[in-house]
């Protein structure tokens, strides 16, 4: 069961909680201006098709388009800041240290320029440039391709043995990196509050947290303007924006 909830009820369920956990989506970022996937009209999803831009076989398809339309993304994240909805999350770290533990499904670093401490970043960082492929150990590569000796290009390419750089991020397909999705599960598993912020639910694992921790045991709250495929996991929706609920929820 649940209910479209007021603020102050919220704030009584966060002030009883020993331990909170806060997974958020692209809406947390979207009053920052960053756009979200999967809202009708302005989401990337609308625009663009995932597999032919999302998968690492759209990558090894066409490695110039894909790696353009991530640096298109980066250009317009670079000087995005954070919301009052970040601000308010990093506050309530510093004021309660080591009680909320931060979740993110988003690339853009926001939560981290908003001085959140230890952000489990599930889906990775945009900003960030891995190998492609294990070093093919050409003559120079020594085993590991560095990526001080990049080639120029699009994408940039290792020197001796051709391997490409590609955005740190988590493509469909893949899998989230290991010690983040387990302490999220740990987090989902313990805490007794879990706000979920601004995503649709629709991508998991990190939708099941959700429901991890509700059967655990912990107050489920949804904070989403629309509604979304976790709203059935909640006990309380809040039908706000994230820039301006979490403020009205986290600050003192
Ligand atoms: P979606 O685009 O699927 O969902 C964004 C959600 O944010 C929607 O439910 C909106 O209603 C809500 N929303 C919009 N504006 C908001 C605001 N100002 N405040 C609060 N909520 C708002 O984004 P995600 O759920 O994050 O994966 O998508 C999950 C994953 O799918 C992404 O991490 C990405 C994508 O493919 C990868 O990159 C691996």
């Amino acid at each position: 069961m649940n209910a479209i909830a007021d603020i102050a009820i919220v704030r009584g369920w966060l002030r009883e909680a020993r331990a909170i956990a806060v997974l958020t989506g692209a809406g947390m970022s979207a009053e920052s201006g960053v756009p979200t996937f999967r809202d009708a009209q302005t989401g990337l999803w609308a625009k663009f098709r995932p597999e032919e831009l999302a998968t690492e076989s759209a990558f090894r398809a066409n490695p110039t388009r894909v790696w353009d339309w991530y640096a298109s993304r980066r250009a317009m994240m670079k000087d995005v800041r954070p919301n009052a909805g970040h601000r308010a999350l990093a506050r309530f770290q510093q004021r309660h240290p080591g009680r909320l533990t931060l979740i993110t499904q988003n690339v853009d670093g926001l939560h981290q320029a908003a001085g959140s401490v230890g952000t489990l970043s599930l889906h990775g960082n945009i900003f960030d440039n891995v190998w492609l492929d294990p070093c093919a150990g050409a003559p120079g590569c020594s085993g590991v391709c560095e990526v001080s000796r990049a080639q120029p290009g699009r994408p940039p390419a290792c020197a001796d043995c051709g391997n490409l750089l590609r955005p740190g991020v988590v493509w469909f397909g893949e899998m989230l990196p290991a010690a983040a999705l387990a302490a999220a599960e740990d987090a989902a598993q313990t805490c007794d509050l879990m706000l979920v912020v601004g995503t649709s639910g629709a991508v998991w694992p990190a939708a099941g947290l959700a429901h991890t921790a509700r059967q655990g045991g912990a107050r489920v709250v949804v904070v989403n303007p629309e509604p979304s495929e976790l709203d059935d996991a909640a006990h309380a929706l809040l039908r706000a924006t994230a820039a301006s609920a979490l403020p009205a929820v986290l600050d003192d």
